[in-house]
Formats: structure tokens, C-alpha cells, sequence
């Protein structure tokens, strides 16, 4: 039997981790799976963990109001190694590329605990971009010992790194595990969405929708204000599409959103608070556009079949380019204001993007890490 942490702190690592935690729990007598979370992220978390009925066995509950990177590397390290030193687990496992994951596995280093680590090999080869998560994953690679890659361009990224490749394996990305349980879920019993009219989508029947998330740290500023520029421009350009916003719940987010974006006279957008991953979901079956920054959002579109812009200057995710479900428009406004129109005025075209096809995984990414955590421990499957 051999004690395995999962450590996480934010949402997009509590979506990518469940089904991996669901899975470790199929084999009791092999692992005793213990959850510890940091809370970087409260309420983005807890909607994850509600939702995967996953109940953390500790909860470090470190997250401040905008807390700076330095202060929130500081408590991490200190309480997770408290942590460590109590649990005194045979291996830990972090997924993908917040400070969260970078404190987890260098606290592990410290304690000579194993680290693996979930969604490795990522790069955009540019330190800043994005920030600080291009350096979080590149150090974590120091200090894993198994690295579980999603597709065989972030196994190559790792292999050209020096990192042995017997220590390397493609399973795919867990968030497509994720994502299937969800559409079950969401086909089954269809979610409300709060804050929109009536809680549901009904009353956007026939009308275009583009849905909008943003938050990365190296657009705040000026970048920020650029995309809500664009977005305001293309909502009195195209009155009869609906623009949806969940809107993250970071301050230098909320600021210049609420700012440029929350004024009556853009009845056809709508702000609404971060939604649970159900809601979430079903919100991005029913969208026509995806107008993002996110990580995750550009691995779980393909699936859905939806066109995504994504507003940045580089992507880690090289695979949905090759695609073509997804493209680069940056923060520039009159890029994003040409792209998405045209995407607007083509959405038929758009739509008939491949969607069987997905590069991130087929949804069996935690049984293969499963397996493979088996194998290294000699347990029979
Ligand atoms: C973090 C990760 C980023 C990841 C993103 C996913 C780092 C440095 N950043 O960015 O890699 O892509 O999460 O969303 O690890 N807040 C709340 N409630 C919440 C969550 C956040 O109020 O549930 C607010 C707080 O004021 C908090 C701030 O957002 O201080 C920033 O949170 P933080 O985790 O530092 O950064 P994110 O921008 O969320
Ligand atoms: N997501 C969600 N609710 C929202 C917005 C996003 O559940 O209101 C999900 C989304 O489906 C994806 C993940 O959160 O799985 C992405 O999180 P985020 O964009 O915050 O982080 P990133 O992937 O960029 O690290």
C-alpha cells in the first residue's frame, strides 16, 4: 500500500485532478489517496470539489484577497511542508502549472518525497508569457520524477529538456476525463446558469453567442482594457448576439471588466459570476464563438466542436492550432474586433470545424496514469 498526495490549489487544477482522484480511489488496497488542497483559489475551488463530490482531507485555506505571487510562495512552502511532514506520503501529485504546483513540488524536493506530475512538458519557450506559469512548469520538470505528458509535442519538449525518456509517458489530458463526465452529467439533467435570464439559455434561442473568460496576469493593464474595448465595439456592432462573460473573480480582472463592460447600454452583454464546471459546460455546448485566454478552455473546445480566439501572443497548446479549432488574435482591439466578426458573420462555416476530433486525449488519461503508477509500484492491475 503506498500513501499518494494529490496537491492542488485553483480550479483548473482541481478539474484536471478529480477524475485522476476518482481513479486512485478504484484501488484501495494499493493506494491510500489522500487530498490535500492550498486553496490558492476559494470559491473556484470549492465549486470544482462540489461538483466531483471530492472532499479534501486537509484544506490549508491560504488564498487573500489579491495576494502577490511572492506572498503566496511564501505560505505555501511553509504549510505545505508542515503538511508533508505530518502526512509523510510515498509520492505527491501535482497537475500543470500554477504556484500552487511549483511550491508542491519543490516542498516535496525538500522532504525527498517523489513528485509526478500531471499535463508535463508544456512550453512556450518565452518566460513571460505566460507569466509566471511558463517558469512554475519548466522548474517543476526539475524536480518530478515521473512526468505524465499529454500529447507527444509536450513528451518532445521534455526530451530535448535532458529528462530521461523511460521517465516520461503520453496519456493525454485529464481534463478530457473531465469534460466527458461533465456532458454526461450535463446531458442527463441540463444545469441552471445563474445570473442570466431566467437561470438558462433559453431565452438566447436563435441568437449567436460569444462566450468570453479571461485572466492571465500578462494581459492585466493595458491588455485587459484593450479586450473589454473590443468586446463593447463588437456588442454595438452585432446587437443581436449576446456576449457572456463569467467574469474571474481576480480584482485586476473585475476592475477594468466592470470598469469599461458593466453599463446598461450593452444590453447584450452579460457579466456573470465564475460558473461551476456543470453550468460552465453547458454554456460552452450552447456558444457558437470562445473568446479566451485559458489554458483549459483551449483543450475542451475541440471536443465541443467550437472555433476559439485566443488572446494572447503564444500558446503551450501548439496541437489546436494544428487543428485549426483554435487561433492567435493577442490583446490587440482591432484584431479581436476583425477576427471575431468574422467568425460572426461565417459562424456556419465555423461550426463545421472537425469535432471528433480531439488532440488532447480521449478521456482515458487517469486510467492510463493509474496504470502506470501501478506498474511503478509493482502492483498487479
Ligand atoms: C491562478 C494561476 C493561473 C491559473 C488561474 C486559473 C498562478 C500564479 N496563477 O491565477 O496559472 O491559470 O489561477 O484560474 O498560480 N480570487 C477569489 N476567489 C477565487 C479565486 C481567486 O477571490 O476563488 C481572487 C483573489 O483576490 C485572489 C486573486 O483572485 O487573490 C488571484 O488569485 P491567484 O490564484 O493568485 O491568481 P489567478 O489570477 O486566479
Ligand atoms: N471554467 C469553469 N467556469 C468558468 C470558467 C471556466 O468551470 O466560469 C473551467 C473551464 O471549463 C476549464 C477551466 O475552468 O476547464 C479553465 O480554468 P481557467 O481558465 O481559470 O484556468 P487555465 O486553464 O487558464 O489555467
Amino acid at each position: 500500500m503506498k500513501k499518494i498526495s494529490v496537491i492542488f490549489g485553483t480550479r483548473p487544477e482541481a478539474i484536471k485532478l478529480a477524475p485522476v482522484i476518482l481513479e486512485l480511489k478504484k484501488y484501495p488496497e494499493s493506494f491510500d489517496c489522500k487530498v490535500c488542497v492550498t486553496a490558492q483559489h476559494r470559491q473556484m475551488l470549492d465549486q470544482v470539489l462540489e461538483i466531483f463530490e471530492i472532499e479534501p482531507d486537509v484544506d490549508l485555506n491560504l488564498m487573500v484577497k489579491d495576494q502577490t505571487l511572492t506572498e503566496f510562495t511564501a505560505k505555501a512552502i511553509s504549510a505545505i511542508d508542515k503538511y508533508l511532514k505530518d502526512e509523510k506520503p510515498d509520492m505527491v501529485i501535482v497537475q500543470g502549472d500554477t504556484t500552487t504546483v511549483f511550491c508542491a513540488a519543490l516542498t516535496a524536493f525538500y522532504n525527498k518525497i517523489p513528485v509526478a506530475h500531471v499535463e508535463a512538458g508544456l512550453r512556450t519557450g518565452n518566460i513571460y508569457a505566460p507569466w509566471p506559469e511558463e517558469i512554475n512548469r519548466v522548474l517543476t520538470s526539475k524536480l518530478t520524477t515521473i512526468h505524465f505528458s499529454p500529447t507527444k509535442q509536450s513528451r518532445i519538449n521534455l526530451i530535448k529538456e535532458g529528462i530521461n525518456l523511460t521517465d516520461t509517458h503520453i496519456t493525454g489530458n485529464t481534463v478530457i476525463d473531465a469534460l466527458l463526465i461533465a456532458i454526461e452529467k450535463v446531458k442527463n439533467n441540463p444545469p441552471e446558469i445563474p445570473d442570466l435570464p431566467d437561470n438558462n439559455l433559453d431565452s438566447f434561442n436563435g441568437n449567436q453567442i460569444v462566450l468570453i473568460t479571461g485572466h492571465r496576469r500578462e494581459n492585466f493593464g493595458i491588455g485587459f482594457d484593450s479586450i473589454c474595448n473590443a468586446i463593447a465595439k463588437l456588442a454595438e456592432k452585432f446587437p443581436e448576439v449576446h456576449f457572456i462573460y463569467p467574469v474571474h473573480l481576480n480584482p485586476n480582472v473585475q476592475d477594468p471588466v466592470n470598469r469599461i463592460l458593466n453599463n446598461k447600454k450593452y444590453n447584450n452583454i452579460h457579466l456573470i459570476k465564475p460558473l461551476a464546471y456543470l453550468p460552465f459546460v453547458a454554456l460552452m455546448n450552447r456558444a457558437d464563438i470562445i473568446l479566451t485566454d485559458s489554458g483549459g478552455v483551449q483543450e475542451e473546445a475541440p471536443s465541443l466542436g467550437k472555433p476559439v480566439l485566443v488572446m494572447r501572443e503564444v500558446t503551450e497548446r501548439p496541437e489546436g492550432l494544428l487543428s485549426g479549432t483554435i487561433k492567435l488574435v493577442g490583446t490587440d482591439e482591432e484584431k479581436i474586433i476583425t477576427e471575431t466578426s468574422k467568425l460572426i458573420m461565417n459562424v456556419k462555416n465555423s461550426n463545421d470545424i472537425p469535432n471528433k476530433y480531439n488532440p488532447y486525449g480521449d478521456g482515458k488519461a487517469s486510467d492510463r496514469i493509474v496504470k502506470i503508477l501501478l506498474e511503478h509500484y509493482h502492483f498487479d492491475n
